[in-house]
């Protein structure tokens, strides 16, 4: 049964990707991932404000002794990120040597500056992609929506001219017009776009009236979320689609195949549940193409996407009125 398919243009050996996370940030988890049968992984994010938050402490601590010395004051800054910079090069060599599966190098960023010469430097440790965590909240109401979208695509375009490899963009649902948005910046020349990333979620703790870290992982109610979009994305796009956020189970695996997604990414039930999840929903998907007479994903990806399937179209469906106005 051949569940291979496609990620950021490269033909992987199953449509499971694990998201970037802790998981991912280990030599040893991820031998084991592979071992289970993931068909790519995306490292744990480089975070431009830990390249640029580790060197302003510094420049802080060093700062009062090397007044004066604008090159020391450089020179720790240069330091410092290439700290930062080369354990993450010396992650992404090692998986490398010990995976077949592509290793994909990841960076958080709200804008293109620091983290821009790392870029070819992930491109010559080996990496088979990039993929660009942005997250930008649209808290700033002096920020247009076009403003917002701007940022991105400039992002996109520069990191374009910085590397030959594939890149990935990761999104978050924030946007005014996500269909419209997912369209316009897949044409820009991105081979992958994965949706969604997950936002830190802050809590409020009544006691004592400070903010505390809310859950960190995610629960099956944001599946369907993610269902929707990728069946109305999926269609509309002009690259590989990610789907991701909210997968608990085996069988959600096959119906974002179904919705249109090229492969699916999973971090939270991996935590939940432990690394066999990867092997179940594989071997599920194996089983049920089998049953219904696939033979490949090609097959059936997208079936019941909002374009080709007329049933589908409940996905633009967002009232409750018909299901629940019976209950008071
Ligand atoms: C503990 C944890 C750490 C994460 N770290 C990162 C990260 O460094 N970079 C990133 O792009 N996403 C990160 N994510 C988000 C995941 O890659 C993924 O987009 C999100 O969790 C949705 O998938 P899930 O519902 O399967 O968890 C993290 C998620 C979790 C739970």
């Amino acid at each position: 049964m051949d569940i291979s398919t496609k990620f950021m243009g490269l033909t992987i050996k199953s449509p499971i990707v694990i998201g970037s996370s802790g998981l991912t940030s280990n030599i040893e988890t991820l031998k084991k991932i592979e071992a289970c049968g993931a068909g790519a992984v995306i490292l744990k994010s480089l975070f431009e404000e830990q390249i640029t938050q580790e060197m302003n402490v510094n420049v802080k601590v060093y700062s009062a002794n090397f007044s004066g010395y604008p090159e020391a004051y450089n020179y720790i800054q240069e330091h410092t990120k290439s700290n930062v910079t080369n354990d993450y090069i010396n992650l992404i060599k090692e998986a490398k040597a010990n995976l077949t599966i592509p290793v994909i190098a990841s960076i958080n960023c709200i804008t293109a500056s620091e983290w821009l010469p790392f870029v070819k430097m992930a491109e010559d440790a080996g990496a088979d992609g990039i993929e660009l965590n942005m997250f930008i909240l649209p808290s700033d109401i002096s920020l247009s929506h076009e403003d917002i979208e701007r940022l991105y695509e400039d992002v996109v375009h520069i990191i374009k001219r910085a590397t030959s490899l594939p890149i990935s963009l990761k999104i978050s649902t924030y946007f005014s017009s996500l269909t419209r948005f997912s369209q316009k910046i897949s044409w820009l020349g991105i081979s992958n776009l994965n949706i969604f990333n997950r936002f830190y979620q802050s809590d409020i703790n009544i006691d004592n009236f400070t903010t505390e870290p809310a859950e960190i992982k995610s629960t099956h109610h944001e599946f369907y979320n993610t269902l929707r979009w990728t069946a109305i994305i999926s269609e509309a796009i002009r690259c590989n689609l990610t789907a991701g956020g909210g997968v608990h189970k085996p069988e959600d695996v096959i119906k974002l195949l179904l919705a249109g997604a090229d492969t699916v990414q999973i971090v939270s039930v991996l935590y939940d549940e432990g690394l066999g999840f990867v092997v179940k929903a594989n071997e599920l998907l194996k089983s049920w193409m089998k049953e219904k007479g696939f033979s490949s994903i090609s097959q059936f990806r997208g079936k019941m996407s909002v374009k080709k399937n007329t049933d589908a179209s409940a996905f633009h469906r967002v009232q409750f009125m018909k299901y629940f106005s019976g209950i008071s």
